[in-house]
């Protein structure tokens, strides 16, 4: 049913892979055209009758009109023939399930959560307020911050009324506590609870968001950050803060785009001559460009991993890829604010949102964005690296990103693909213990693709066919530029079932989306006999 990406897939055999994307923007389309058939019967009988019914008929339209912008649509399964009805994604008859691939439930160092999945208004500053899904009344939900080391547990309860799942996203965690629907666990019911158990065995900034329908519901509100502190710091960082950029659907089809829960300036104390550590989330889909004005930085880690030598930075424009994280550091200058500030356009920075640490406010002229925008691929120092262009690589996979209109789902639209194809067709890479496995990802379209893979980290090998001349590059999502190529490696050290998807979620939506797979077996399906819809 599930091909190997180097067999020919049986077409007879392929079930279309489930989603609902589309499902809220039709509703709405409806009431559109409601409203002006509404309005032109309205002005009909105003134009007949010419009496004072106006205010008594307009009023039931209003009242209709607003509940629309009080509540967040439920995700909605997909219906229809194409839609599969129980997709297994594992190996059939393999000798081990991932059911038995679990975290510890005991340890000497254990730290607890409860989240709790709620719905709520979230007030994002200048009035507006949004629908969204929280995770205990709040999004981004509460930062959870433990130490190399800890097992954390974490109790999920879900009081919306759909499936919700939390994915550690960059966290390698055994892979039944991996949080993806209809792959390592069935969706959380409403009503009901679920606990993750995981050793945070890598310091550095992660972060958590649901994988039941994820673009929705991560869009939706369901996410979060969580911070591993190291056991043994490699720097001293007096102040230390986190931030999530967001993008919110507004309920008019606009995108708001807020830091933390604010489109306006967040305020973060920190004195003279403090050297402050401030990490960015991009929990947003989209890419977005940041800098900091105020003083000199450097990028400190990278998806929560160390740059090696990193240098000193003045307003570089920082690309952060949908769900990478940048940790930068700065010492705090004598006088004046330090400014994280953002660009719509990549042309101008704006004075909103932002994020002002100090005294002071957001500069009143902003700086033009620079050309040179930061490269992970020339920056930091080199340092030996267990994956290199010399290792022996078991595997070497060309993978071609790629647009075209075409059907996800029985859905007519843009899709987005693996080598021409759209998950579940995109197949899956087979992959064992201890390998090392080499991927060239190569972006043929105009758009940005965060590439993302679950339960291992990576290392970059080659941008646009030419080495890293830096530090070594560890990430768990690549954002490559439109036309951009990269070479990626890992090594197979946890065996399950991954995902490897973009992390544009509406392009993961919409197809790019395949599997890395050990031989591995799972009781759980996708489709519509389950209701898991990973994407
Ligand atoms: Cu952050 Cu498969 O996702
Ligand atoms: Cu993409």
């Amino acid at each position: 049913m599930y091909t190997p990406v180097a067999e020919k897939p049986q077409e007879t055999a392929i079930q279309e892979y489930a989603l609902s994307q589309d499902m809220p923007v039709k509703v709405r389309k409806q009431r559109h055209l409601l409203l002006p058939a509404m309005l032109t019967i309205l002005a009909f009988i105003l134009i007949v009758s010419g009496s004072v019914w106006k205010g008594e008929l307009a009023a039931p339209a209003l009242t209709k009109a607003s509940s629309t912008v009080n509540t967040l649509p439920a995700p909605q399964p997909p219906t229809g023939p194409e839609v599969p009805n129980a997709l297994n994604m594992g190996m059939a008859g393999a000798p081990t399930s991932l059911t038995a691939l679990h975290g510890p439930t005991t340890a000497a160092h254990v730290k607890q959560f409860t989240l709790t999945a709620q719905a709520a208004q979230i007030q994002l500053g200048s009035g507006v307020s949004i629908p969204a899904w929280t995770f205990n009344g709040s999004a981004p939900g509460p930062t959870l911050r433990v130490q190399q080391g800890d097992l954390v547990v974490v109790t999920v309860v879900n009081h919306l009324s759909f499936g919700v799942t939390i994915h550690w996203h960059g966290i390698n965690v055994p892979n039944m506590e991996d949080g993806v629907a209809g792959v390592t666990q069935d969706a959380i019911k409403p009503g009901r609870s679920y606990v993750y158990h995981f050793i945070a065995s890598d310091p550095g900034t992660y972060w958590y968001h649901s994988h039941q329908f994820s673009y929705d519901e991560t869009t939706g509100g369901l996410y979060g950050t969580i911070i591993v502190d190291p056991a043994t710091p490699t720097t001293h960082d007096d102040v230390d803060y986190n931030v999530a950029l967001h993008d919110w659907n507004a309920t008019n089809n606009q995108t708001l785009f807020a830091i933390d829960s604010t489109t306006g300036t967040l305020n973060k104390a920190a004195r003279p001559g403090q050297w402050v550590r401030l990490r960015i989330v991009n929990s947003a889909s989209s890419q977005h460009l940041v800098t900091l004005l105020g003083a000199p930085f450097q990028v400190a880690a990278l998806d929560g991993h160390d740059v090696n030598g990193p240098q000193m930075l003045s307003e570089t424009p920082l690309p952060i890829g949908a769900a990478q994280r940048y940790d930068l550091r700065f010492q705090m200058p004598t006088h004046g604010p330090v400014t994280l500030v953002t660009s719509a356009d990549n042309q101008h920075y704006q004075a909103t949102p932002a994020v002002v640490i100090g005294q002071g406010n957001v500069p009143a002229t902003l700086p033009a964005v620079s050309q040179q925008w930061f490269d992970l691929t020339t920056y930091g120092l080199p340092k030996a690296d267990p994956i290199n262009l010399q290792s022996h690589f078991a595997a070497s996979y060309d993978i071609k990103l790629g647009m075209e209109m075409g059907d996800s789902l029985g859905r007519q639209g843009m899709v987005y693909t693996f080598n021409g194809k759209v998950f579940p067709n995109t197949g899956m890479i087979m992959v064992q213990e201890g390998q090392i496995i080499r991927l060239h990802l190569d972006n043929t379209t105009d758009l940005v693709h965060p590439i993302h893979l679950h339960g291992h980290t990576f290392t970059v090998l080659t941008h646009n066919g030419k080495p890293l001349t830096g530090s070594p590059i560890h990430l768990d999502t690549i954002n490559i530029q439109p036309h951009n190529s990269y070479d990626i490696a890992f090594l197979a050290n946890n065996p399950g079932i991954w995902m490897l998807h973009c992390h544009n979620l509406l392009h993961a939506n919409w197809g790019m989306d395949m599997m890395i797979m050990y031989n591995i077996s799972t009781p759980y399906t996708v489709g519509t006999a389950s209701g898991n819809f990973p994407d």
